[in-house]
């Protein structure tokens, strides 16, 4: 039997990155995807080719994972279509970051609201989705900037600190309800975030020298540490932060 055979997960900022490889093993891996993104055409993409391969299996939709709104709109979507939630995967972020002389209250909101605050309400609407259908499991994509604080991020680092203690605290409010709460943490991964911030050859050769196992991951690599957390294969931890950085950090 596939892992996720007969569930519904709901994938954020599935238009790129980690996002896409998570929907996509998601769906082959036997769940129906809701995969959301503000970027509405690269998520449509994304689900065009999960839905030729497994006909069928996924939905896009446009969606800031700020808004609370949006998030209402969503759950509707994903129950109107595929009946009921089961898993969560609050993937969607932005690298925030500006030095603290440059650093102002909107900067600070504007991050944390994108990284944090989204996973916040995020949980908050669809848990009692998740409770309702049993059970099931949400994986918060976090960063090794909240552990090691790998480049000194600033506001980036505080909101990833802040999606380290959520699911901690989310873990413990919604267990009684078999609801289990991961935390994902990154190091560099080969998408456009990380491109976007390691610009020449020589800097990701500077990056790659740092990583004890000789390379930068892939997105699939956290897509299939995702697959784990979101599957029943993990159904007795909880409330964990799970490193994911070819020993970077040591
Ligand atoms: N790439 C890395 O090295 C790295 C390292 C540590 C953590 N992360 C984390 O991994 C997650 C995925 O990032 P990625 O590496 O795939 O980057 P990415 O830039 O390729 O993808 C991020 C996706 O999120 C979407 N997004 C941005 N703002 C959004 C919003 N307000 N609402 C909805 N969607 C939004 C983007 O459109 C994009 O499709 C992020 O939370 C990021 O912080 C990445």
């Amino acid at each position: 039997m596939k892992r996720l055979e007969g569930k519904v997960a709901i994938v954020t900022g599935a238009g790129a990155g980690q996002g896409a490889a998570e929907a996509t093993i998601f769906a082959q891996e036997g769940a129906k995807v809701i995969a959301t993104d503000v970027a509405f055409e690269n998520v449509q993409n994304v689900v065009n080719k999960i839905n030729e391969e497994i006909p069928g299996s996924a939905i896009a939709l446009k969606h800031d994972v700020s808004s609370e709104e949006q998030w209402k709109t969503v759950v509707e979507e994903a129950v109107k279509k595929f009946g009921k939630i089961d898993i969560l995967v609050n993937n969607a972020g932005i690298l925030a970051t500006k030095p603290y002389q440059e650093t102002n209250i909107d900067f600070w909101n504007f991050g944390m609201n994108i990284n944090a605050w989204s996973q916040f309400v995020g949980t908050k609407t669809v848990a009692p989705y998740i409770k309702e259908a049993g059970g099931g499991s949400i994986v918060n994509i976090g960063s090794m900037a909240s552990i090691d604080n790998s480049g000194g991020f600033n506001v980036y680092t505080a909101s990833k600190g802040a999606v380290e203690a959520l699911t901690r605290s989310a873990a413990v409010q919604f267990g009684p309800d078999n609801i289990r709460v991961n935390s994902i943490h990154p190091g560099a991964i080969a998408t456009k975030m990380l491109t976007d911030t390691i610009t020449t050859d020589e800097a990701m050769q500077g990056v790659i020298g740092m990583i004890p196992l000789g390379r930068v991951g892939e997105p699939i690599d956290v897509a299939k540490l995702a697959l784990f957390l979101a599957s029943d294969d993990s159904n007795y931890i909880s409330g964990t932060a799970n490193i994911i950085d070819g020993a970077m950090r040591l």
